[in-house]
């Protein structure tokens, strides 16, 4: 019993180390994904955007109004990074049925918060076609904040479809599905510390 808790933890480490290194692609439902940007290029990218908006943010209290679901992981390794007061909410509104976006726009919920003359930062994990974004610009016009700024972790250049102001980007993506940091396809892989695209049929 005095060896059970070393052993283990070699065991865990050893997987960690296994699955990094050889199973560069999963399955996820009824879909193959190889491994596309791993979680330390996604640190960086991250804390370059967090260092952009250090500078331009600082003295603003912004107010980070997250997209749910899937930026809420990119929104917290984000804020740990940012250095200036702000505040955080959430907001749910989405789009997308497996891999196919609907541009069907449900409502958006839970935005309690007051942003009348707030500096107010969107953040989502990826703009696609651009509905989304858009539809979410024009939500909260009526609200009279005092600017408003776009930051995805995100970009697919060749979807856009919408003339957005993007003011923060993490990184710039082919046209693919991709899953993992946040991302799912139909309720998988959201949990994943790395980003997957999908493999083609
Ligand atoms: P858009 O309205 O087409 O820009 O799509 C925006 C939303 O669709 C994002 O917030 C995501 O939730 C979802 N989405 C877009 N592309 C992908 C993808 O490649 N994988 C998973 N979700 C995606
Ligand atoms: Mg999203």
């Amino acid at each position: 019993m005095r060896f059970l808790q070393p052993p283990a933890i070699i065991e865990l480490a050893g997987n960690y180390f296994f699955s990094n290194i050889f199973m560069d692609t999963i399955t996820l439902k009824d879909r193959d994904f190889s491994l596309f940007i791993t979680a330390g290029d996604i640190d960086k990218a991250v804390t370059v955007m967090a260092q952009q908006m250090n500078h331009d943010l600082q003295g603003k209290h912004p107010i980070f109004l997250v997209i749910l679901s899937g930026a809420f992981v990119f929104a917290a390794d984000l804020l740990r990074k940012i250095k200036t007061d702000c505040d955080v909410t959430f907001v749910r509104l989405s789009s997308y049925s497996g891999t196919q976006s609907t541009e069907k726009i449900r409502e958006l919920l839970g935005l309690n918060e007051v942003l009348k003359d707030r500096t107010v930062v969107i953040v989502e994990d990826i703009i696609d076609t651009g509905h989304t974004m858009d539809d979410m610009i024009h939500k909260i016009r009526h609200l009279e904040a005092a600017e408003v700024k776009i930051a995805t972790f995100l970009l697919k250049p060749a979807a856009l479809r919408k003339d957005l102001k993007i003011h923060y980007v993490g990184m710039e993506i082919p046209n693919d599905f991709i899953v993992g940091y946040g991302l799912d396809y139909d309720g998988y892989g959201r949990n994943l510390p790395d980003i997957y695209k999908v493999v083609p049929e």
